[in-house]
Parts: C-alpha cells; sequence; structure tokens
C-alpha cells in the first residue's frame, strides 16, 4: 500500500464550526497569544488559561466532523493513511481516521503542569481549578503553548521523509517547527495543497488546490480512489 501522509491544520475544522487562528475573526483575533497560550499566562493567571481552554474542548465537543475529516477516512480503503494534525480537536478520530498524530496535543485530555508526559482522559468538558495530577500539581489541557517543546515533531519528521504522496490541507504554515515538515518530504514526492488561501512552500512537485475543504478534500480523495 502506497503510504500518505496528511498535515492538516485549522482549516479542514474550520466548516465544522472550529475557528482558525489567524484567518480575519479568527480566535487570534479576539485573544492576545500571550495571555492565553504561553507558560508565563498559565503562571501570571491560570484560572484565565484555563477557562480559555474549557470553552475551547465546549466548542470541539459541540463540533462534528466535517467532508473533508470523512474523505480522508475513506482513502484508508486503498492507502496507507497516516494523518499529521496541529489540530487539538478529535474530529479525524471521530471521522474514522486510524492513524492521527497530534502535534499540538488534544483538548479532550488533561496534563500535568509539571510533567508534560502524564495525560488524563477528561470527565466531561471542564478542567476545575484544583484537579490535580498524581505528582499533585495542577491539571491544564493537553496542548502545547508557544515557547514549549513539540514532543512528536521527530516522528512527524520521519513519517514525512517516508511519504509516497503528502496532501497539506487548511493550514497557513505559519508556525514552527510544523511548518518546516513539508521539507522532510522528498522533493519528487507528488504534494497537494488544498486550502483556499494557498499559502507558501518552497518544495518540489505542488499542485495547488484552492478550495475550501469540503471541497477540496472529497474531490482528491475521488480522484485518487479510481
Ligand atoms: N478549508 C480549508 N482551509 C481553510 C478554510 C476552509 N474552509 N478556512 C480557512 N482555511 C485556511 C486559511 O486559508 C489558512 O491558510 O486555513 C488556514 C488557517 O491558518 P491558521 O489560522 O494560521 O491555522 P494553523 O495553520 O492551523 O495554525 C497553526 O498556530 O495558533 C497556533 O497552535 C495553533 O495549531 C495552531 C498553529
Amino acid at each position: 500500500m502506497k503510504r500518505v501522509i496528511v498535515l492538516t491544520g485549522a482549516g479542514i475544522s474550520a466548516e465544522s464550526g472550529l475557528k482558525t487562528f489567524r484567518d480575519s475573526d479568527g480566535l487570534w483575533e479576539g485573544y492576545n497569544i500571550e495571555d492565553v497560550a504561553t507558560p508565563e499566562a498559565w503562571e501570571r493567571n491560570p484560572e484565565l488559561v484555563q477557562n480559555f481552554y474549557n470553552q475551547r474542548r465546549k466548542s470541539v465537543l459541540e463540533a462534528v466532523p466535517n467532508a473533508a475529516h470523512y474523505a480522508l477516512a475513506k482513502l484508508q480503503d486503498k492507502y496507507d493513511v497516516t494523518i499529521i494534525t496541529q489540530n487539538i480537536d478529535d474530529l479525524h478520530e471521530r471521522a474514522g481516521s486510524a492513524n492521527v498524530v497530534h502535534l499540538h496535543g488534544i483538548i479532550t485530555r488533561s496534563q500535568s503542569s509539571v510533567k508534560a508526559s502524564l495525560t488524563y482522559p477528561i470527565d466531561g468538558w471542564e478542567i476545575k481549578m484544583g484537579e490535580k495530577c498524581e505528582l499533585g500539581s495542577q491539571l491544564r489541557a493537553h496542548v502545547v503553548w508557544f515557547g514549549e517543546a513539540v514532543p512528536m515533531i521527530e516522528t512527524a519528521a520521519r513519517l514525512c521523509s517516508k511519504a509516497d504522496l503528502f496532501i497539506l490541507i487548511g493550514t497557513s504554515l505559519a508556525v514552527y517547527p510544523a511548518a518546516g515538515l513539508i521539507n522532510y518530504v522528498p522533493r519528487e514526492v507528488t504534494k497537494y495543497i488544498v486550502d483556499p488561501n494557498i499559502p507558501t512552500a518552497s518544495n518540489k512537485h505542488i499542485i495547488e488546490m484552492p478550495y475550501k475543504a469540503t471541497i477540496g478534500v472529497p474531490m482528491l480523495v475521488n480522484d485518487l480512489l479510481v
């Protein structure tokens, strides 16, 4: 089976009602990254940060996968598919994708605030102040903040280097190290980009599909399955 590596960003979940970060009306239009998505923010005001991610979790639990998530799951019929996602939602899994690598964590789990590798399932939508990990520290959302290490990046780079086909969907490629992953894909490998606003990527054999995910991804998957 040919190995397909898919790298997704916020754009694939936009039509499920989850805001992207950098589009106009994106999440970072209403918030300062420094206030909610850094270790310093957590030190300064843990309640605010906890509440911000509790709200994100609530939105994710209320959202459902869209045609793009389902099309990628269908691609597994004929290909060995691994999805590397920057998204903290679980919509790929809910649509039926079996191999999903979460580069930036997953909002449906909590994490120790002193040891990032300690993560736990969450009962309901909220992490409450006072809920602690096994080491006695406050639980926080299992997400990678700006300034924190990205533990899955080496796994992701290795996967990209082994791709027979590469698909990039709904990401502005503004945030490193994730944005650099496309450089690990061998130059001769065909790379599709599905995004109404095609990001700049310096690699060869790029096929641009300037469509929204729910249009472009099913179209591409149909082509790949014939
Ligand atoms: N279908 C496909 N792509 C879309 C759609 C859509 N319906 N709507 C918007 N997009 C595209 C935009 O054109 C843009 O290229 O999705 C991309 C969203 O970019 P960002 O908001 O920058 O999101 P992303 O690239 O996932 O951000 C990366 O930054 O804030 C951090 O940790 C956060 O994982 C996130 C990372």
